[in-house]
């Protein structure tokens, strides 16, 4: 089955078609993050024009790429929650137009489940149940993926997302936005035993918090440029992505041990970082799970993630009529109304 899917969530206009969630024909990234690191972060108003702008471009390339023609769809997948809403509605009521007008399925695709499902396009062996991590942006969640369309949050962020952290904190020494890539690459030439960076507490044990941790770097910035004395960025950088890495991992195996989970998958765009993927790989071997990391390309948002996931929610029935609206916030869990 070939599926169209398409995204639109936050600052990423892409389009993709995958073949029965697994083998990616076509992948096409827009990214907007450019314009908006003049801004220091994504504003949702240029999102949402820059999407309009793009998203036939996009998807025209898409189709493309894969020798394929709307026709041969099988279905199409797209994001509508979580999101910014002007941005979801753009890639939402596109993917309306053309189901409409193609007489094809609408399926409408959590962008968390999407992250999960970039682990099954490079690992064909994947398969549910398993513990995914999910770092990105606006999300630090624990989750066991009980099986393609059934989840259960096992633990959350109480605050900040690991990746808004890794943003901030990035810029309290001079990079820009979206800082993760950039802090991950200055890193590699830092001490991560430089600087000793505070251990984050929640009640629940299995949830993280990672605004203490943001706020103590952005603090020890700001002292030693008023004291005038030397801190240097990559020293911080080391820090600051080894503990990052650290916190993630511990609380993920801290959930296997619990679960007697031994399938573990990273996924969303923090799981591209070097130091949660090198941690992951030892601490894996180290324990005897199974580790499943998703190409660093398929960490950050992409639409072959939505399609892929779009796969499993259509074999499930999981297909809506023109009623669907976007939905900037929704839980992993619950399903979308107005199903056919
Ligand atoms: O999954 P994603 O592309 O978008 C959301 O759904 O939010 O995640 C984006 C986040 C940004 O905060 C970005 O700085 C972070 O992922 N990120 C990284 C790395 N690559 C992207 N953080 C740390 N290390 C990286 N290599
Ligand atoms: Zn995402």
């Amino acid at each position: 089955m070939k599926i169209l899917g398409i995204e639109s969530s936050c600052d990423e206009t892409a389009a993709a078609v995958v073949v029965d969630g697994r083998q990616i024909l076509s992948s096409v990234i827009a990214s907007q993050a450019e314009e908006h690191g003049k801004f220091g972060g994504v504003v949702p108003e240029i999102a949402s024009r820059r999407h309009i702008e793009s998203i036939v471009a996009v998807t025209r390339q898409a189709l493309c790429h894969a020798k394929l023609t709307l026709e041969s769809i099988d279905g199409i997948a797209v994001t509508a929650a979580p999101g910014l809403i002007g941005a979801l509605l753009v890639g939402l009521n596109f993917a309306k137009g053309l189901a409409l007008a193609q007489n094809k399925p609408l399926i409408p695709v959590h962008h968390l489940r999407g992250h999960v499902a970039s682990c099954y396009l490079s690992h064909p062996e994947l398969t549910p149940p398993f513990l995914c991590l999910i770092a990105s942006g606006g999300h630090s969640h624990i989750i066991l993926v009980e099986d393609y369309i059934t989840f259960q949050v096992l633990g959350r962020t109480v605050d900040d997302a690991a990746g808004e952290a890794f943003d901030k904190a990035a810029r309290s020494i001079g990079l820009g936005y979206p800082g993760g890539v950039a802090m991950d690459a200055l890193s590699r030439s830092g001490n991560p035993a430089a600087i000793s960076l505070p251990n984050p507490k929640t009640q629940k044990p299995f949830d993280y918090s990672f605004s203490g941790l943001k706020t103590a770097v952005i603090n020890l910035c700001h002292n030693a440029q008023q004291k005038g004395q030397p801190l240097p960025p990559e020293d911080v950088a080391a820090s600051f992505c080894a503990k990052v890495a650290e916190i993630l991992w511990q609380r993920l195996e801290d959930v296997a041990h619990n679960r007697s989970q031994t399938k573990i998958a990273i996924a969303g765009g923090v799981a591209a970082n070097s130091w949660l993927r090198a941690m992951a790989q030892k601490r894996s071997t180290d324990c005897g799970f199974d580790l499943y990391l998703p190409r660093k390309e398929l960490c950050g948002d992409n639409a072959a993630m939505i399609a892929a996931q779009g796969y499993y929610e259509i074999l499930a029935g999981q297909t809506v009529g023109m009623v669907l609206n976007g939905r900037p916030t929704m839980e992993i869990e619950d399903l979308f109304t107005y199903l056919h």
